[in-house]
């Protein structure tokens, strides 16, 4: 039996994930839905499915059984608490939510109804990851620096990403990718304290109201020390994560880690899909109706999403915070 798959929004992620899926044997796309009917009916037609406008009558009308919400922040109005209620598995892209209380409560209903969910942390799935992890288990660990630098997104013209209100700045939306990294590889952080400059891009761009750099302190849970900076100032893209060891430096940078042991560096690149490997996952989760190949569902996000928006309640407050989910 096939995979009854359907989709709420129908833009730049959610086609790079319908591209992934149908290669994955046993799926069918029944329904296509975003607010721009266009959207909905020219992947439709790419993949198969009947085309809406409107979530709710989407999913009122089709049966499914997995459902990827790939929406922007601002827009989560229902989509997930429709599904939960129905009992569809669905995959979310990050960030989960803009308003930390409703994702709590959304975490809630997932947890007395057990749904299946996955969130779009799509660095989780590197295999080199993995194996990041595991060689830092034989290592006694003591400080973690990451990093994501770039420009300001599609040169200031998805006005949604550069609206405080619509994505939550550059931290929450995009920042988070490396922040979550973080959290995988070195554990649950407890205390953060934030700075953040701004004053540059939105002279340039006049919708800009977010962050133009953003530095987070962490303190994890186990003792690890360790800071994270993003900014939009430049031109490009970079993210890397530095762990920091006795007699040993982990660098992870795009698809390659580095053991450097001083006398002997190793490097390692990885030559897999990272987001098929996470379609994979989901669909496989969803088939046996068991979550166990899923590296991030919704109740691990909220942790990163606690981070992401509390930063910015420390760097308003002048204050460290610690963090409670
Ligand atoms: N994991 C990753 O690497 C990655 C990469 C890019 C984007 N994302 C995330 O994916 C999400 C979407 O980003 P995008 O780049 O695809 O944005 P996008 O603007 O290209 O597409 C979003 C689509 O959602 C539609 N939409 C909005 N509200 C809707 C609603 N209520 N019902 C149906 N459709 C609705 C819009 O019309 C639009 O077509 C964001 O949260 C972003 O952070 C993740």
């Amino acid at each position: 039996m096939d995979i009854r798959i359907g989709f709420i929004g129908c833009g730049g992620i959610a086609k790079a994930h319908m591209m992934r899926l149908s290669k994955i044997e046993g799926i069918k796309f029944v329904s296509m839905c975003d607010l721009n009917e266009n959207f909905a009916k020219e992947c439709a037609e790419i993949y198969g499915g009947n085309p809406y406008t409107d979530f709710r009558k989407m999913l009122d009308n089709e049966k499914l059984d997995a459902c990827y919400i790939c929406i922007p922040p601002f827009a989560h109005s229902g989509q997930e608490e429709e599904c939960i209620e129905r009992n569809i598995p669905f995959f979310i892209e990050k960030p989960i939510h803009l308003d930390l209380e409703k994702a709590k409560m959304i975490n809630e209903k997932i947890k007395e109804k057990n749904v299946i969910t996955s969130v779009g942390y799509v660095l989780r799935y590197f295999d080199i990851v993995e194996q990041l992890k595991s060689e830092i288990k034989k290592e006694k660990i003591g400080l973690v620096r990451g990093k994501y630098y770039g420009e300001v997104p599609a040169g200031g013209k998805k006005l949604w990403l550069i609206k405080k209100e619509m994505s939550g700045g550059q931290l929450i939306e995009q920042a988070t990718h490396t922040l979550d990294l973080m959290r995988y590889i070195c554990g649950d952080v407890e205390e953060i304290y934030t700075y953040k400059f701004e004053g540059i891009n939105n002279k340039i761009y006049p919708e800009y109201n977010v962050e133009d750099a953003l530095t987070l302190i962490m303190k994890f849970k186990n003792g690890i020390i360790g800071n994270l900076t993003c900014t939009w100032l430049l031109k490009g893209y970079d993210i890397d994560i530095e762990i920091v060891g006795k007699d040993v430096l982990f660098l992870f940078k795009r698809n390659t880690i580095e053991i450097n042991r001083g006398i002997k560096v190793e490097q390692y690149i990885s030559n897999i899909d990272p987001m098929y490997e996470e379609d994979l996952a989901f669909i496989k989760s969803v088939k046996e109706n068991n979550p166990k190949y899923i590296k991030s569902d919704y109740n691990d996000a909220l942790k990163t999403l606690e981070i992401t928006i509390k930063a910015h309640e420390s760097e308003q407050k002048g204050q460290p915070i610690k963090l409670t989910v």
